[in-house]
């Protein structure tokens, strides 16, 4: 049987117009996860901004968004450079206003065995992944410790962050970071209203997956069986747990971080299966130097 399906896409979990007006920037909103969240942000009334580096993701969030009726305003940004991430700021707040609301849902990840990572590709995973989310999420402090105006702020995690994840040695590593963050910042910034939390999705597959992040899931013949819930998690449950920890009926929640995965990361088998190496499992040959 396994856990229920939710309602269908378009149902809403909040009253309408819980968000009416409220500006909602959420990086890496043109795809996947990001577009999902953006998606349920607007139907409550937000007025959106997305930022990322693509203009076909942008045209992407733009063409998802603006038949939901609010104002949505796209912006070119690499989420590593603090310059482009003011720069992003200052045209939300020039053509909608401060965000009061982030998501920091951008992220980059890809499988690979911990001793092929090149120095490169494990800085640009933890450069993109931990570094930009802190950019973001200083950027959206300052200005409004500076306004004296409250704020809350989603940062998008994942499970690993508690377990390690084999495969995935620089994901996890800053995505550790990550959930650290929203513990810290919780503190520094609740003082100011500033709401600090994290989100983590469970297996969420979607059109936009990375190629080699989809190929890893088709490894598994059996994707919705080895979950505890029998099933995947569909992208609109990530949408409606980010405008909840966002909206006014969680504002005493902060610091946390909230895990929709139907608690696939607690599971452990009675006995462990053989254990098969992360290179055999990604069908690489022996390591070579
Ligand atoms: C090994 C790789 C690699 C790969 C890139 N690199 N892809 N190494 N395997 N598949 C190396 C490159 O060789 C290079 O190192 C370094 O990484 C930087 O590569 P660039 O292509 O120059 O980087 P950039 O253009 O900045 O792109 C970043 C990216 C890319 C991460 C490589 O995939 C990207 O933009 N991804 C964004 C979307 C994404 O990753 N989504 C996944 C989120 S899902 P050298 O040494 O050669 O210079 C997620 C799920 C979590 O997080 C849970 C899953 C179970
Ligand atoms: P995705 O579709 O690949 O989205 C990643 C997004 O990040 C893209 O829109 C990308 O946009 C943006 N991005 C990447 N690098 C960026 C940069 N340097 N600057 C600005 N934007 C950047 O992946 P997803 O599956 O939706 O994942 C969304 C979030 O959920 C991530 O934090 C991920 O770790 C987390 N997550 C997902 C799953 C899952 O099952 N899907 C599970 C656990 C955790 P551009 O390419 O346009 O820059």
């Amino acid at each position: 049987m396994g856990l229920p399906e939710p309602p269908p896409l378009g149902a809403a979990a909040l009253p309408a117009g819980t968000f009416d007006g409220t500006v909602v920037l959420v990086t890496g909103g043109g795809t996947g996860l990001g577009r999902a969240i953006a998606t349920e942000f607007a139907r409550l009334g937000a007025h959106l901004v997305v930022a990322s580096r693509k203009p076909e993701h942008l045209a992407a969030a733009q063409e998802a968004l603006a038949p939901l009726g609010g104002p949505v305003l796209t912006v070119p940004c690499d989420i590593r450079d603090a310059d482009q991430v003011a720069a992003a700021f200052d045209r939300a707040e020039a053509e909608l206003g401060l965000p009061s609301v982030l998501v920091n849902n951008a992220a980059a990840n890809f499988p690979s065995p911990a001793e092929d990572l090149s120095p490169n590709a494990w800085r640009t995973v933890v450069d993109i992944t931990l570094n930009g989310t802190f950019l973001c999420a200083r950027e959206l402090g300052r200005r409004h410790l500076a306004a004296g105006s409250p704020a809350s702020i989603v940062n998008v995690g994942a499970s690993y962050a508690w377990t390690g994840g084999p495969g995935f040695a620089h994901s996890a590593a800053a995505k550790a970071g990550v959930k650290n963050l929203v513990e810290t910042l919780a503190v520094e910034w609740g003082p100011y209203g500033i709401q600090v939390n994290g989100l983590v999705p469970g297996l969420v597959p979607h059109q936009d997956m990375t190629a080699d992040i989809r190929e890893n899931l088709d490894r598994n013949e059996a994707t919705a069986r080895s979950q505890p819930a029998l099933r995947i998690g569909h992208p609109r449950e990530i949408g409606w747990a980010a405008t909840f920890l966002a909206s006014p009926y969680g504002r005493f929640i902060s610091g946390h971080t909230l895990v929709v995965d139907g608690a696939n990361w607690q599971r452990r088998a009675l006995t462990n299966p053989p254990v098969v190496t992360v290179r055999d499992q990604l069908g690489r040959g022996p390591f070579e130097p």
